[in-house]
């Protein structure tokens, strides 16, 4: 596997400039030093997106979006980063090998080659004469040998056969463990699956991180069991089908959200690729993000039972007021897209993805359930819970469609309607969950994301903190710094677009970008900085000796105060001195 070092990835990042290529998806206009665009990661109207010649990033002023040449395109495209260092390289006129992997991916290479060998003796165990039953069930199911193929189906056995393969090829069983394939109990090693059909679950980009394993011999309890929690495998974090789907996704701007693998499978099959199941009927802040760069219109299509129903008001919720486009689907007749396909025929789900209703059409019909509407109360109820749903939709139209939808239907006067929902939505304001998170971060986080987001710019500022500061106080700001650290010793230079393609391959790429999402600064001097740094210094003093005094209160020792007391006027000294420098 070709390896790209950090080294080319920055001589790629610098061999183009950021305002060619963002100007080469969106409208740029030059204002002074900087450039300006409408930000394409957010509702925008007006241009807030700010782009830097001189820095190469680019920041929108009103959602955060920020990175380098490399996220905007990893991000604009939804293509992973590597896939986003290849088009640029290319654009730029670089070769680099075929099979370019990230050093993120290098990073738990074992891991992934472990998994994709696990994946291989489970689908051997499938197509060996141990596969007989296993073919049969899925045969039942109208799984053939091109979808076994196509979704790399396979079979676990029962005992330790995993487990004592991969141990022979000379992996540790920690690891095995620590991956969720095997267990061991005492001295007994087992696999973790047995007698299971086996289905690979991909992260985003494609690499197998886990499996989800059906009973298929009886019914066994639970009918699906999934990979524990493993430092590769977040169930939170992945839809099942993705990598397949995202392609598909692209060109046809929607997609067809489903519970099941097995109604993923069984559509991808028949020819609707653009489906991606959530494997259940929860969905988590990571999964919404996920969907929300895909920037497709999205047709809920849940299984046909009280739960798929409850499930599809409360994801399309969360996803309507993520500013996305939901569309529903409820079939009938049958329990799951699965089961529809196979009785019904595909063209016959088509018909209802085509004529799938507005989500508020959903809902109107959703929140009628359990009331009977020739009654007073209920039907006074059912007007004001459309309206609790009415003020948190920024679609002006379609609020007014529905006030006038609702006066009709139930002879209401639309004036008593519209300030209902006036007064309604005076008092919860919608606030985007971006600015809620700007909100929360205290004044101590953001002293220290500031002067962070300082030394990824300019070794002077790391200079500036080695000296002044030396280390920070809290862990999680440490393990940022020692990145930040690591990468100047290691390049004896820094700059913030280069930095934020080394953060790709670190631990802490997540709170990295976050920094450089939220901190906000125009002056980028040393006098700012030494600035922050003598606020954070104040601070940490502050805090010690409200430590100490807080001590001293406690202790009765003589001694043991007198040794506080002079630790106390210690810092207090120390702390006149540099006030003054
Ligand atoms: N699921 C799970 N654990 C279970 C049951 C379900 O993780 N014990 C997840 C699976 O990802 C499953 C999804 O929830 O695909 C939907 O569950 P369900 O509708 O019960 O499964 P089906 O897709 O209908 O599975 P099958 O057709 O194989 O019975
Ligand atoms: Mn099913």
């Amino acid at each position: 596997m070709a390896f790209i070092s950090q080294d080319e990835i920055n001589n790629i990042r610098s061999s183009v400039s950021i305002i060619d290529i963002v100007s080469s998806y969106i409208p740029l206009t030059q204002k002074g030093k900087n450039y300006f665009g409408v930000c394409p990661f957010h509702e925008d109207h007006s241009p807030s997106m700010s782009v830097s010649e001189e820095r190469q990033i680019y920041k929108c002023f009103s959602c955060g979006a920020a990175g380098n040449v490399f996220t905007f395109v990893e991000n604009y495209l939804n293509i992973s980063f590597s896939e986003a260092v290849s088009l640029i390289a290319e654009k730029a006129g670089i070769r680099i090998k075929n099979n370019l992997r990230t050093t993120k991916e290098e990073k738990n290479k074992e891991e992934y080659t472990i998994m994709d060998l696990a994946l291989k003796i489970y689908q051997n165990n499938l197509n060996a004469e141990t596969g007989d039953k296993a073919i049969k069930y899925l045969n039942e199911r109208n799984l053939n040998e091109i979808v076994r193929k196509d979704f790399d189906i396979g079979l676990s056995l029962d005992g330790n056969l995993l487990a004592s393969l991969l141990i022979k090829k000379g992996y540790a069983e920690t690891m095995l463990i620590n991956l969720g394939l095997i267990n061991k109990n005492g001295q007994i090693i087992n696999d973790t699956f047995q007698n299971r059909i086996i289905f690979p679950i991909h992260d985003l980009e494609g690499k197998v991180i886990g499996f989800t394993a059906r009973c298929y011999l009886n019914d066994i309890k639970p009918k699906y069991l999934n990979t524990k929690e493993t430092y590769i495998f977040k169930k939170g974090n992945i839809l099942y089908n993705y990598h397949r789907a995202k392609d598909s996704i692209r060109l046809k701007k929607e997609v067809i959200l489903v519970e099941g693998n097995m109604d993923a499978i069984r559509m991808y099959a028949n020819g609707i690729k653009n489906v991606i199941a959530l494997m259940g009927t929860g969905i988590t802040k990571e999964q919404v993000k996920s969907l929300k760069k895909l920037r497709a219109k999205i047709i809920l299509m849940l299984d046909n039972d009280d739960a798929g129903e409850t499930a599809t008001y409360r994801i399309g919720n969360i996803l309507e007021e993520e500013g996305l486009d939901i569309h529903i689907v409820r079939l009938n007749g049958a329990k799951d897209p699965d089961e529809y396909i196979l009785k019904f025929k595909i063209d016959a789900i088509e018909e209802n993805i085509k004529s799938a209703i507005s989500f508020m059409d959903f809902k109107l019909n959703y929140l009628k359930k359990n009331k009977n509407l020739n009654s007073t109360v209920d039907l006074s109820e059912y007007i004001k819970s459309v309206i609790e749903n009415l003020k948190n939709n920024n679609d002006e139209i379609l609020k007014e469609v529905t006030l006038q939808k609702l006066s009709n239907d139930y002879n209401i006067s639309y004036a008593v309607l519209k300030e209902q929902l006036k007064t309604e939505g005076k008092d919860k304001r919608k606030i985007i969950p971006d600015e809620q998170n700007k909100k929360r971060k205290s004044l101590y986080e953001k002293l220290v994301d500031e002067i962070l987001y300082f030394m990824m710019n300019d070794k002077i500022y790391i200079k500036l903190y080695q000296t002044r500061l030396g280390i920070f106080p809290t862990k999680k700001e440490r393990l940022i710094a020692s990145e930040i650290l690591y990468y100047y010793e290691t390049h004896k230079n820094i700059n913030i677009a280069d930095f934020i393609a080394y953060a790709e391959t670190t631990n802490v790429k997540k709170e990295i970008m976050d920094i450089i999402e939220s901190v906000d600064i125009k002056d980028i001097t040393e006098s700012a900085m030494d600035e922050l740094l003598k606020k954070l210094k104040k601070r940490i003093e502050d805090d010690e000796i409200k430590r100490l005094k807080e001590k001293l209160k406690n202790e009765f020792d003589p001694n043991k105060k007198i040794e506080l007391a002079e630790k106390l006027v210690e810092i207090k000294k120390g702390s006149v001195e540099s006030e003054s420098y």
